[in-house]
């Protein structure tokens, strides 16, 4: 079930046709290819947050192309979805994670982004979840204890909207960079583990971590892909075919409470 986003509504959303509509009488177009966009004006920072069409295309190429099928296989271990599961993807950008975890596990699946060209992108192809654009650090649009999952890949940190939207015995999943991510483009990165698990804490207790790593041959297009979507390097950057490393901190987290 979806909530109102019009300022403190947050009454249930009933399904009309092509739209969403709340007991207040606030309502939300369903967009062509299948998503609702519950963004408010005061929730964007720009006329486009987000990820741009242009990073969701080449974001897509990537995991199109199998560079980052190990990682994915990596997640779905740690997750054991299964068809009873309900889970919340905060920042699912094109889809490519939740979209073919719901297809293996046949769980039921949310994704929302504050993108809505990765919300398009993601609703035309993966039809059997819900796709919202929303923004994941403000409100999430579910009432309390909607979700036996939360997973989170290089994207959103919203610990008490997390644990608010978790059941009492669900478990969250939040993927960082590890410090060997894209080691060949950026060198040794910082290890973000120890400041993830402190800002989690007030909700949350670290249950299990891991590390997901992967080394793809990239021609000069896939590079190029990769710094349109991935890295965006500070100064411009010619690319050329090269070994990149993709490289995951996964943290399993259970409610402390
Ligand atoms: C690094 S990408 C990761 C996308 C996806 N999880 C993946 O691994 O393919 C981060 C995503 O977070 C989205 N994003 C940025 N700010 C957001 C916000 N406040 N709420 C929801 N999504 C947001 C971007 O649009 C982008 O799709
Ligand atoms: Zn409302």
């Amino acid at each position: 079930m979806l909530l109102c986003t019009v300022r403190d509504c947050r009454e249930p959303l009933v399904r009309e046709e092509r739209r969403l509509v709340c007991a207040r009488g606030h309502s939300f177009d369903v967009a062509r290819s299948g998503y609702v966009n519950l963004l408010q004006p005061q929730d964007r920072r720009s006329r486009q947050p987000g990820d741009s069409k242009e990073a969701v295309a080449a974001r897509r190429r990537l995991h199109d192309a199998g560079v980052t099928a190990p990682l994915l296989r990596a997640i779905a271990e740690r997750t054991q979805l299964s068809s009873a599961d309900a889970v919340l993807d905060a920042g699912c950008g094109d889809g490519f994670y939740l979209g073919n975890l719901t297809a293996e596990s046949g769980c039921s699946a949310y994704g929302v982004d504050i993108s809505t060209a990765a919300i398009d992108a993601a609703a035309r192809r993966y039809s059997s979840v819900a796709w919202i654009v929303a923004n994941a650090d403000r409100f999430l649009p579910f009432p309390d204890g909607t979700f036996s999952r939360v997973i989170t890949i290089t994207a959103r940190m919203n610990p008490a909207e997390f644990r608010r939207v978790l059941a009492r015995e669900g478990r969250l999943l939040v993927a960082v960079p590890a410090p060997d991510d894209l080691l060949e483009l950026r060198g040794v990165g910082r290890d973000r583990v120890p400041r993830t698990v402190a800002d989690f804490a007030p909700y949350f207790t670290l249950a299990g971590q891991s590390r997901a790593s992967t080394t793809a041959d990239l021609d000069a297009d896939q590079v190029r892909d990769l710094l349109l979507s991935i890295y965006r390097p500070s100064q411009e950057r010619v690319p050329t075919a090269m070994s990149v490393t993709f490289s995951l901190d996964l943290l399993q987290f259970q409610p402390a409470l």
